[in-house]
């Protein structure tokens, strides 16, 4: 999810003063608003920078594989999907996943009952199949992200102006206990799925009590270290947990999204007054846990939001692990965290700093990645290459390494190490010229042709000339997809590469509106349907026949549907040809898009249902899922399966 609603005008404006001088950049390469017109009518005719059509991925056939009947469009109270599928509700925020853990009391949650029971605001999820290193579809660990909490929608008698005066300091813990991330053993008996309430495995990692460790660069910093933890080296909790990965070595990264909402205090002046900024951290406290706790009070702990902003690495098959923050990575509003095996095994994390004019990172780890060796991956993540990308005038697109000592990246300009680098990554990637772009959501490489799909949400506020060749539309309302074409190194790609082509894979919106200049696969989008043009994409993932799925944030205020689950081939006639699968109740985004090995079960995270403007706990704008009068709207995995058994999306 973006920014809080209230926060959203004066908050979400984009922290990125350094905007303005790449602008200047290009007109002085003399890009001008016709050239780029230029690039949209190229993109129309499918030969943008003479990228090749993408030949591999099953689906390269030409015959529609999707061949499920769309569904329409709504905005009501519950979901709606393809015929001939079913839909489940399989674990909701405040189930008990241990077997003595309390049932949800709606509105009476304590912190450690919550700690017990699904977190809040389901977004990332990963099926891990059972046992580890399977591909088992019947059996395996939900692990989930649970990313924020709306106290209006949480408790009785607030709203998103009076909660501030009513919240107490149970209710903050409780708000630590249901963010972070939940591991729950489900398995599946014919077409039923059901959470193993009580499996060894499942455990509940929170902002409020979870220890983990640190590594990196940015480990025992001294800008990390604070009166709990004067070694920097070890934190407690992870928070806003949004989008994420999984790694190959069979783990899970968890990326900390928008910490800048959970810090109270004066922000004009301190050490760390600049950073501050930088990253949005506004003192005023949506999340009031530093009127409770010192370490959410900037002025107590100016450190703290050094802390956050991290990829966060778990191990879900060992539920006495310590989870990682693996600071190499670099400290932005992450989104995700998704990896890609290089031709040469090296490990490419692809990641987006999800905000207005941020930025398109990947880490490429220094050693291989070693499949029969769990011991010789466990550090992968703690050495490498932290890169930003920039999308150049020529037309290619290239990642600049963000190294101390390198270019602009010295004592000049307040980097004294690479803790420093990572610790500002937002800085050190303004001072390498990185291109500014429509808020970066998920980044994720397809796992057979391993181009790269960067998927921009929208960006309302970007001018007219403010464009560029990536971000061709000023304002951007629909939000578009970059596909990145790493070269291919004896016919596998190189995710180490450091110049690439690209191209657009989808530039969202109606494509029978001239005024949208929407493009779908590289054509007009005369093929989608007026029900299977999308905005405000948000997660992708593929299934195993490596078509693309795409699901939305966002469409309720820019299109006036309920936000949706869409499917699309990615090669052949039918490219970016996206067609309507799962519709949410309102006020919901969809998150976590996740297939089971076979590809026959697809699970969603159905975020914030009820999450519109009026809607509160007392007066929801829906129910869903429970429609219960005394139950509020819960987010929930919802598990989609086709009647017949048949794979998902036929
Ligand atoms: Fe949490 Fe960028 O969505
Ligand atoms: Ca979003
Ligand atoms: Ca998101």
């Amino acid at each position: 999810m973006e920014n809080m609603p209230e926060l959203e005008d004066s908050d979400d404006v984009g922290c990125n003063p350094s905007t303005e001088l790449s602008i200047a950049a290009l007109i002085e390469a003399r890009l001008s608003r016709r050239t780029v017109l230029k690039g949209m009518v190229a993109a129309g005719a499918g030969v943008l920078f003479g990228c090749p059509a993408p030949q591999g991925g099953k689906s390269g056939t030409g015959a529609n594989s999707l061949t499920f009947t769309e569904i329409g469009r709504f905005l009501d109270e519950t979901h709606h999907v393809a015929p001939g599928y079913e839909v489940a509700t399989l674990i909701r925020w405040g189930d008990p996943i241990h077997a003595d853990a309390p049932e949800f009391r709606p509105g009476k949650q304590t912190a450690g009952e919550q700690e017990r029971q699904f977190g809040a605001n389901n977004d990332f999820m990963a099926f891990m199949p059972l046992p580890r290193g399977s591909t088992n579809s019947t059996r395996g660990l939900l692990c989930v992200n649970h990313e924020l909490d709306q106290p209006h929608l949480m408790w009785p008698g607030m709203s998103p102006q009076n909660y501030a005066e009513f919240m107490t300091r149970e209710q903050c813990e409780t708000e630590m206990a249901s963010q972070g991330h939940s591991i729950v053993e489900i398995a599946r008996k014919g077409n039923a799925w059901r959470i193993v309430r009580g499996s060894p495995y499942n455990r509940r990692i929170s902002a409020r009590s979870t220890a983990m460790r640190v590594a990196g660069p940015a480990a025992g910093h001294p800008r990390m270290s604070t009166r709990a933890d004067v070694s920097g080296t070890r934190i407690i909790g992870t928070l806003n947990n949004c989008a994420g990965g999984t790694t190959p070595w069979g783990t899970i990264l968890t990326a900390e999204e928008n910490i800048q909402n959970y810090f109270t205090g004066d922000v004009s002046n301190g050490r760390e007054a600049a950073a501050w900024k930088r990253y949005g951290v506004h003192g005023r406290g949506y999340y009031l846990w530093g009127r409770h706790f010192d370490r959410f009070h900037l002025n107590k702990e100016p450190n703290e939001p050094n802390r956050f902003g991290w990829v966060v690495e778990i191990d879900p098959y060992d539920p006495k692990s310590t989870p990682v923050k693996r600071t190499a990575l670099g400290r932005f509003k992450h989104e995700c965290a998704t990896t890609a095996v290089s031709h040469d095994r090296r490990v490419a994390v692809y990641s987006g700093d999800d905000e207005r004019m941020e930025y398109v990172y990947k880490f490429v780890t220094r050693d291989r990645y070693h499949p029969n060796n769990a011991a010789a991956n466990r550090e992968l993540l703690d050495n490498g290459t932290l890169y930003v990308a920039k999308f150049e005038t020529d037309g290619r697109m290239r990642w600049l390494p963000l190294i101390y000592g390198q270019g602009p990246l010295t004592s000049a300009n307040g980097f004294e190490n690479q803790g420093d680098v990572v610790i500002e990554a937002r800085r050190a990637a303004d001072l390498m010229g990185a291109t500014p772009m429509d808020r970066p959501e998920d980044v994720e490489a397809h796992p057979e042709t391993g181009r790269v799909y960067v998927v921009l949400t929208y960006n309302e506020q970007r001018k007219p000339d403010q464009v560029n060749l990536a971000n061709p539309r000023g304002p951007n309302k629909h939000g578009h997809i970059i596909e990145i074409v790493p070269p291919l190194v004896n016919g596998k790609p190189d995710h180490t590469c450091t110049e690439c082509a690209w191209e657009f894979f989808i530039l969202g919106g109606d494509p029978r509106n001239p005024e949208h200049r929407a493009s779908y696969g590289g054509n007009n989008g005369a093929a989608v349907s007026a029900n299977g043009w999308l905005a405000a994409p948000d997660n992708v993932t593929f299934d195993p026949q490596g078509r693309i799925w795409i699901v939305t944030d966002g469409q309720q205020d820019w299109a006036g549907f309920a936000d949706t689950a869409y499917a699309a081939e990615v090669s052949g006639p039918r490219r970016g040809v996206t067609r309507g699968f799962f519709a949410s109740p309102r006020g919901a985004e969809i998150c976590g898009p996740a297939f089971t090995p076979d590809g026959k079960t697809l699970f969603l995270a159905i975020q914030h249902p009820g999450d519109e403007q009026g809607s509160t706990y007392d007066h929801p704008s829906t129910r869903w899922p429970d429609f219960k009068p005394d139950m509020p709207p819960r987010s929930a995995v919802v598990a989609i399966t086709k009647t017949d058994g048949g794979d998902i999306g036929s």
